[in-house]
Formats: structure tokens, C-alpha cells, sequence
């Protein structure tokens, strides 16, 4: 049966302290339906394995950012305000279809290939070392301020080649981006930092060294591969994305196994797991949460609805690797289990570029923790853990007492 659904649910502050229990709820009606998220924006979201899957192979589904803008406003709560897409921080890869999409990912893919990243290992090695001798000693900490946080910024500001001193400014302004505000200070923020890596991207211009953002530099003397506005863009989705993600993995995943002394123990015994537990900790509590828009670019069906034209999709890939069809007893962390398939990396055209460089970080720093401080335990009530937002599932903070 194929079915308009127009009953909107609205997702209020509960859903960012408890997505799944939500998730759980809508799936139970079906795989499809049309929310209103914390933002404003009315979208149609996905939870289902299966249906979610297919959303993100779609090549009817557009990533464009510019057209999304013209539209979007229809989709808003009368109350709240315009979202300028139009900021050149909005052409790059994540926000456009192919062939631009092509030519965009060509010129980064390489450097973040496993053979591309494996040169990394030993830095990531040391940065992850100093952090850890930091901890020592220290009776109770915020894991994310003390490790999590700075050991993946470090890195991709090395790789790109930005002044480590500015990753704090990066941060406020990279979170205030991601918040529900849709405010001035939102746009505040994006200007701040287009000015910020307008003028990194004049110094590097005129003194280029080995690193990434040269590179690139490189590229946009030929406009034909890079205009100037998608290298702005280019150097802001990678860092956003640097910031934003690979924390909130090794976050959630040493929150999973100080909240399941059972599977730390088997992890503990058995280090050989860490790799597969990797994957397991990407599909039972994965950092992206709702931040995988699309749009209909014609009337769609997924499950048994069939989405109009010119309608945003938006695929929870966090529900979707919690499908009981598809991960058998999929509300338990299990390191043991095969987590194979899941989609905390998306899937298809635009599945993580820097997926390598995620799964290398965490597996360093989680192997890194676990022998360093294998007493471990948190130093907060579970019934005070804050979460973010809604697009990252991410912890405000994560307190621990390292020696236990
Ligand atoms: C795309 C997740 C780390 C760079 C994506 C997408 C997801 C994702 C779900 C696809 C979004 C969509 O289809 O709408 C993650 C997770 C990470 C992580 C869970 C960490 C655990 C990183 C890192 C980098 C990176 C470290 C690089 C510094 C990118 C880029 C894209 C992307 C450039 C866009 C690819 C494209 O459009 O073709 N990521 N990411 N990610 N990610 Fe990641």
C-alpha cells in the first residue's frame, strides 16, 4: 500500500537525550515518516535498515545545497528563521551531486585512502601517548576535554596544516553551527570562520608547505579542478569534520564500555577484538546522528510511502543500525558481534571520506586507553549524561576517574 503520510511528529528535547527510545516509536509505524525536527525544518526520516539503505544509494536523491535553500522555507515552523545556505562555506562535496561531486572527492580521496593514512600512524601514536601521560595522575577528568577532543583535531590540523592555537576558536564556532539555534549567532559563526580560512588560505598561498591545504591550493590555481569558494568550502567540511566525529566515537564508545563492565572485560581479555568492537561501537551508538540531508528531486517511494518532489529525506543512519531485521538484539552493545554493513559511515557516493582515518584514530586511542588505564570508571551518574544536539551524538562532557 502506498501512503501520503502528513501527521507530523514533532521531535522536541527529549529526542536528543534519547533518540533510540523515539526511534523505537516511529519504527513501530512504519519506516517513513514526516517529522518536524528540533530545528524547525519538516523532513521526511528514515529509520529502517533496509529503506535507509536504499535512501542513501538513491542517485534521485540531491545533495544540492543551493536548490535545498530555495525551498527550505516552506519547510520551516513559521517561528523560525531562514538559514542562509548561500555562504561559500556550502560548496563543497557533502552539499553537491555528481559530476561536480566526482571531481570534488577526486582531489582529496587519496590522501585519506588506508594507504594514503598509514604514514599518520606513528604521529597519531605519539599525539595519543602524550595525551594519555597528561591523564596520569589526575583523580577525576572530562575525557573529551583531556583526550577525545584534542588527539582527532591535532591530527586533521596537521594533515591540512592549520595552527593547532586555533583549533578553541574552531571549536565555539563549529559547535554553534551544529546547535539548534538558528539564530545570529549561527551566522556569526559561519562568517567568522569563512574569514578565518580565507585569510589561512592567502597565507598558505603565499608560503606553501607539505600539507594538504597547499595542495589543494595547488588545485585551485587550475579553477577547472577547485574554484576559490570550494576550496574554502573543501578545507571547512574537513575540518568540521575532523572536529565533530571521531571525539564522539572514542566518546561513546568508552561511555558503552564504562556502562557494560561485561564487554570491557572481554575486550580487556581479549585486545584482538578491539578492531570488530570498532565497528560495533560505530553501529550501537555512531556520532552522526540526523545529519544526512537529501532532497526528492522527484516523487520518491521507500517502504510503502511515496515522498513527493522537492521534499527533504533524511536518513537517522543511528536508527537504521538499531533495525532489529537487520542486527539481531540490536539495543546490545556486543564487541563480539559481527557489526559488518552498518551505516554509521553513510553509504554509497558520498560514504565517509575519512573513514580510514576514523577507524585508525580510535583504534590507537581506545587501545591506547584501555592498557594505560584499564581501571577506569565514570565519575558521573548515568542519569546526568548530556547530549549535544541533534545532528552529532555526541556528550557534553564524560567524566572518569582514570585509575578507577
Ligand atoms: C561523509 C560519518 C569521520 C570526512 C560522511 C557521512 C557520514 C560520515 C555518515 C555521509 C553523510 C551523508 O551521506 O549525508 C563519519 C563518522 C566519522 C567520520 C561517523 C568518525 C567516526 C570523518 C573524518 C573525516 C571525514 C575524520 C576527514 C577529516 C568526511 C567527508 C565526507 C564525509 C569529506 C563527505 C563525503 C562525500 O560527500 O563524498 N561522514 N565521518 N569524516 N565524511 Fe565522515
Amino acid at each position: 500500500m502506498i501512503s501520503v503520510l502528513d501527521n507530523d511528529i514533532k521531535l522536541g528535547a527529549r529526542f536528543i537525550e534519547d533518540p533510540y527510545g523515539i526511534y523505537a516509536e516511529l519504527r513501530s509505524t512504519g519506516p517513513v515518516r514526516k517529522v518536524e525536527l528540533p530545528t524547525g525544518v519538516r523532513v521526511w526520516l528514515v529509520t529502517d535498515y533496509a529503506e535507509a539503505r536504499a535512501a542513501l544509494a538513491d542517485p534521485t536523491l540531491s545533495k544540492n545545497v543551493r536548490k535545498s535553500a530555495e525551498i527550505i522555507d516552506r519547510h520551516l515552523a513559521p517561528e523560525a528563521k531562514r538559514v542562509d545556505f548561500s555562504t561559500s562555506l556550502s560548496s563543497h562535496m557533502l552539499n553537491t551531486d555528481p559530476p561536480n561531486h566526482t571531481r570534488l572527492r577526486k582531489l582529496v580521496n587519496k590522501a585519506f585512502t588506508a594507504g594514503g593514512i598509514d604514514h599518520l600512524r606513528p604521529r597519531i601514536e605519539a599525539i595519543t601517548e602524550e595525551l594519555l601521560a597528561g591523564m596520569e595522575g589526575a583523580d577525576e577528568l572530562d575525557l573529551l576535554e583531556a583526550f577525545a577532543f584534542p588527539l582527532p583535531i591535532t591530527v586533521i590540523c596537521e594533515m591540512l596544516g592549520v595552527p593547532v592555537d586555533d583549533r578553541e576558536d574552531f571549536r565555539s564556532w563549529s559547535n554553534q553551527l551544529l546547535s539548534n539555534d538558528r539564530s545570529e549567532k549561527l551566522h556569526n559563526a559561519a562568517s567568522s570562520m569563512q574569514t578565518y580560512l580565507i585569510g589561512l588560505i592567502e597565507a598558505k598561498r603565499a608560503e606553501p608547505s607539505a600539507d594538504l591545504l597547499s595542495a589543494l591550493i595547488e588545485a585551485s590555481e587550475d579553477g577547472d579542478r577547485l574554484s576559490g569558494e570550494e576550496l574554502v568550502s573543501m578545507a571547512f567540511l574537513l575540518l568540521v569534520a575532523g572536529h565533530e566525529t571521531t571525539v564522539n566515537l572514542i566518546g561513546n564508545a568508552m561511555l558503552g564500555l564504562l556502562t557494560h563492565p561485561d564487554q570491557l572485560a572481554a575486550l580487556k581479555a581479549d585486545p584482538t577484538l578491539l578492531s570488530g568492537a570498532i565497528e560495533e561501537f560505530l553501529r550501537y551508538d555512531g556520532p552522526v546522528n540526523l545529519a544526512t540531508f537529501r532532497l526528492t528531486t522527484q516523487p520518491l517511494v521507500l517502504g510503502d510511502t511515496e515522498i513527493p518532489a522537492d521534499e527533504f529525506v533524511v536518513v537517522a543512519v543511528t536508527a537504521a543500525n538499531r533495525d532489529e531485521a537487520r542486527f539481531p538484539d540490536a539495543d546490545q552493545l556486543d564487541v563480539t558481534r559481527n557489526a559488518g554493513g552498518h551505516l554509521a559511515f553513510g553509504h554509497g557516493i558520498h560514504y565517509c571520506v575519512g573513514a580510514p582515518l576514523a577507524r585508525m584514530e580510535a583504534e590507537i586511542a581506545l587501545g591506547g586507553l584501555l592498557s594505560r588505564f584499564p581501571n577506569m570508571t565514570l565519575a558521573q551518574d548515568e542519569d546526568d549524561l548530556r547530549w549535544r544536539n541533534s545532528m552529532i551524538r555526541g556528550l557534553e562532557e564524560l567524566r572518569v576517574r582514570p585509575q578507577g
